[in-house]
């Protein structure tokens, strides 16, 4: 399915995963619905031809940590990553070469603060249309890997943070594995074990014969807590990671007849090579938690290890080089950074889109609003008194900060609109595309509060001739500095605090 070709699936239903399969179901196949006249002409094919392998290698792409990130949103013009240049890098190599795995390590879900939709007191809480939104947002993540046909994926402790319903609805057409992640009343799976991917495979009469059998499992931490949410009936935990290592590694390399073995560990480092202290069939690992630039030694025994920088940054990539007997020969790692030279897929950009037309029509207002401390005017109502002020403010771009994402199809992203608008989330601010656009922009009442009663009084004493009534309000005179970083964090605005005396200039009004 990779390659060209941009269909999107719509639904979790409709995506396909196609060409990984069980050994047994095979074998049953080979068995009863084939006479056995071609049965034995397959295997003296088999003995007699082998199908190559490309460049005698096996290429691994993988992520973790995508923790939710769609995309760069734009406010750094050098920030990496975005399912779109993932999409290119990825479905550019499935389609130039047949051997080769994609595979994601966790925690792919990601949870935003946004403003006016958490409750201070209770950071896990999830308002009804911050749910909405993140929904909506996590299935296109979804689609992204649907489109790619990934092989498998290991849910981590904060891909449960949607619920398990989320997960079950995608894993129709996901290949979600873990061997140790159990329902704690019933001991049962939560998902399959592991997952065969047959490499190299060839063909004759029709029959497929031959190819590199490899097994890719998946295992969380079992000190990983596994996050919950209240309508989740059954809880889940992880076991033991050794044992369930060992006893699926044996059935890997047993019945199913694996010759190469992934492991997806969501861990950290450390806790990986406890376990490759004791587990040493792995051929491949990749560590799906905390990764550290030092994490890139490559090897344990012979397994090589393998992370990835976490919010999409790069995908990495991992080469396993086969000895003649189809196992592996150790190989090398690498990090594909997707900074802005790498060019956007078609098909993630049409993700994308979706996902914003989704957003807008869903039109969701903020559900959870704090007192702002006082009623927002509105920049186009100081103008008159503070001519020169505003034509200042009118010359920077936070006047403009609204039209900048109306320009990327974002207006109406609660996550985009809370710090490039005037009050949101607060009782009387910003809420939807539709209100007034004297609060669209980071206007004046960003800096110095709502002023609606200051313009009020100050009205009145123009009217009434009185001279400088006190004025109770949350209307401040000068702002603090914090309120800069509040939106100019250093994810969104790097270099900030180390120009922000320059910064503070630019915006100062004389
Ligand atoms: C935490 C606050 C914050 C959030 C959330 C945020 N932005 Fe920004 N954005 C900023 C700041 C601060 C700047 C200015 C950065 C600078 O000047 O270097 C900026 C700049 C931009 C620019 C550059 C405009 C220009 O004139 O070049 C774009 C585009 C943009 N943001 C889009 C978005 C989108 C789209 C989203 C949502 C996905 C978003 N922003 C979310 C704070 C934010
Ligand atoms: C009707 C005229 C009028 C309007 C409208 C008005 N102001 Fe003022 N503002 C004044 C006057 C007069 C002063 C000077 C007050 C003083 O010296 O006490 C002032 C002072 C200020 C100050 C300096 C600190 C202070 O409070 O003395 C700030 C900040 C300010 N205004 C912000 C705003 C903002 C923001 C708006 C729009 C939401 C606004 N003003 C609308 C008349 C107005
Ligand atoms: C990004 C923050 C920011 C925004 C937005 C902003 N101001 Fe200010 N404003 C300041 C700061 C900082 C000062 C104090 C200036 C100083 O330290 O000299 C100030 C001071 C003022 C004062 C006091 C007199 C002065 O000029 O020093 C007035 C009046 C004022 N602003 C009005 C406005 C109006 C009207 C707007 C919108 C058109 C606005 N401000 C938008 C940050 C802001
Ligand atoms: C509500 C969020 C928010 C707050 C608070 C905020 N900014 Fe900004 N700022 C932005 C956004 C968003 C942009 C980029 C707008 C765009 O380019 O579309 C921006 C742009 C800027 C710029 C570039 C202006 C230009 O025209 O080149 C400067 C400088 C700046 N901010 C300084 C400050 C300072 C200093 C403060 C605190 C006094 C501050 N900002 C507070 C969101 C904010």
């Amino acid at each position: 399915m990779p390659g060209g070709a941009a269909r999107i699936p719509i639904s979790p239903r409709e995506l396909s995963v196609s060409n990984c399969e069980n050994a047994h179901a095979m074998r049953r196949k080979l068995l009863f619905s084939v006479p056995a006249v071609a049965v034995l002409a397959v295997l003296a094919a088999a003995i007699t031809h082998r199908p190559e392998i490309p460049g005698g290698r096996i290429v691994v792409h993988f992520t973790a940590g995508l923790s939710g990130v769609l995309d760069p949103c734009g406010c750094d013009p050098s920030e990496r990553g975005g399912l779109a240049r993932r999409l290119s890098v990825i479905s550019d190599a499935r389609a130039a070469d047949a051997s080769h795995v994609f595979v994601d390590a966790g925690d792919f879900i990601g949870i935003p603060t946004i403003e006016g939709f958490d409750r201070k007191d209770n950071p896990g809480f999830l308002s009804p249309n911050k749910r909405r939104f993140c929904e909506i947002k996590m299935d296109a993540l979804m689609k992204g890997f649907g489109f790619l046909g990934i092989d498998a994926i290991c849910p981590g402790e904060a891909d449960f943070m949607l619920g398990q319903s989320f997960l079950r609805e995608w894993g129709r057409s996901l290949p979600f594995v873990s061997s140790n992640v159990v329902y704690a009343n019933s001991g049962n799976p939560v998902f399959r074990p592991y997952r065969v991917k047959v490499i190299g495979r060839g063909r004759f009469l029709g029959i497929p014969y031959g190819g590199v059998r490899v097994g890719i499992f998946a295992l969380t931490f079992e000190s990983a807590k596994l996050k919950h949410v209240k309508e989740d009936i059954n809880d889940i935990l992880s076991l033991p990671v050794i044992t369930a290592a060992v006893g699926t590694i044996r059935e890997l390399t047993g019945p199913e007849g694996c010759t190469v073995i992934i492991c997806l560990f969501h861990g950290t480092r450390g806790q990986a090579e406890m376990l490759l202290s004791q587990v040493k069939d792995i051929d491949l690992l990749i560590v799906g938690h905390e990764w550290q630039p030092e994490d890139q030694k490559p090897q344990m025994g012979r397994t090589l290890i393998a992370g990835v920088p976490a919010r999409g940054m790069a995908v990495g990539e991992a080469s396993l080089k086969l000895s003649p007997s189809k196992t592996t020969a150790g190989g090398t790692v690498r990090l594909i950074p997707l900074d802005p030279s790498q060019k956007e897929h078609e098909a993630g950009l049409a993700i994308l889109r979706e996902f914003r037309e989704k957003v807008r029509s869903a039109s969701l207002e903020p559900d959870e609003q704090a007192d702002a401390g006082g009623r927002f005017a509105g920049s186009g109502k100081c103008a008159r008194c503070h001519e020169e002020e505003s034509a200042q403010w009118s010359g920077t771009s936070h006047s403009r900060a609204y039209s900048a994402l109306a320009a990327r199809g974002q207006d109406a992203d609660p996550e985009c609109l809370q710090c490039h608008t005037t009050g949101y989330g607060l009782v009387g601010g910003f809420a939807k595309p539709s209100d007034s656009p004297l609060l669209a922009g980071v206007g004046c009442e960003v800096c110095h509060g709502p002023s609606a009663k200051h313009v009020e009084e100050k009205e009145k004493i123009e009217a009434e001739g009185r001279i400088k009534p006190p004025v109770r309000d949350a209307h401040r005179k000068r702002p603090l500095f914090k309120i800069c970083t509040s939106c100019h964090t250093p994810q969104r605005d790097r270099f900030f605090e180390r120009n922000s005396e320059l910064r503070f200039k630019r915006i100062k009004h004389r």
